[in-house]
């Protein structure tokens, strides 16, 4: 009997960390993020109709963020520097400011040219660079 309180205490602990709940969350905290992943023209929901309301040069830094950007950068898909995190963006800017931006309008490696926001200009692309840099 004695031996079995601590087994008992582990399932419950395990059956607290990975219960059904938190692995739908996480499950849907995934497929909510490959919203962003849509293109402009295609009908896949809000990210889409964002973009065409506020196509043209009026998107603030943020919305461009949001939609053509934060499907990797908030998670660090594909090893995407993170939004945030200070040493990963660190590293990066050791390149210089224009590099950074340069890469992200023409693209490099996994980070595709002007990330998800097809209509960016180099601007925009800038703005958006800048957001995630003023975040770290
Ligand atoms: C499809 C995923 C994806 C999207 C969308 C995306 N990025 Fe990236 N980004 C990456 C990856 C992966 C890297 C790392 C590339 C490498 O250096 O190997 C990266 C790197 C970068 C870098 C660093 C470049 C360098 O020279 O080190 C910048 C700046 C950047 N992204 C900006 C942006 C901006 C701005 C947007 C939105 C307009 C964006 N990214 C959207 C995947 C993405």
């Amino acid at each position: 009997m004695k031996k079995s309180i601590p087994l008992f205490v582990i399932t419950l602990a395990v059956a607290l960390f990975f219960n059904g709940k938190k692995y739908d969350e996480l499950v849907s905290s995934r497929l909510s993020s490959s919203i962003g992943v849509c293109l402009e023209g295609q009908s896949c929901g809000q990210a889409t109709a964002m973009n065409v309301v506020t196509a043209a040069g009026s998107r603030s830094a943020e919305s461009i963020y949001t939609t053509g950007c934060a499907a990797c950068h908030d998670g660090g898909i594909a090893g995407a520097p993170m939004m945030g995190n200070k040493s990963q963006w660190e590293a990066r800017q050791a390149k210089g400011y224009e590099m950074l931006v340069n890469n992200a309008y023409n693209g490099i490696n996994g980070m595709p040219a002007k990330g998800l926001c097809v209509d960016c200009t180099k601007e925009e692309i800038d703005l958006a660079v800048q957001y995630m840099l003023d975040s770290i």
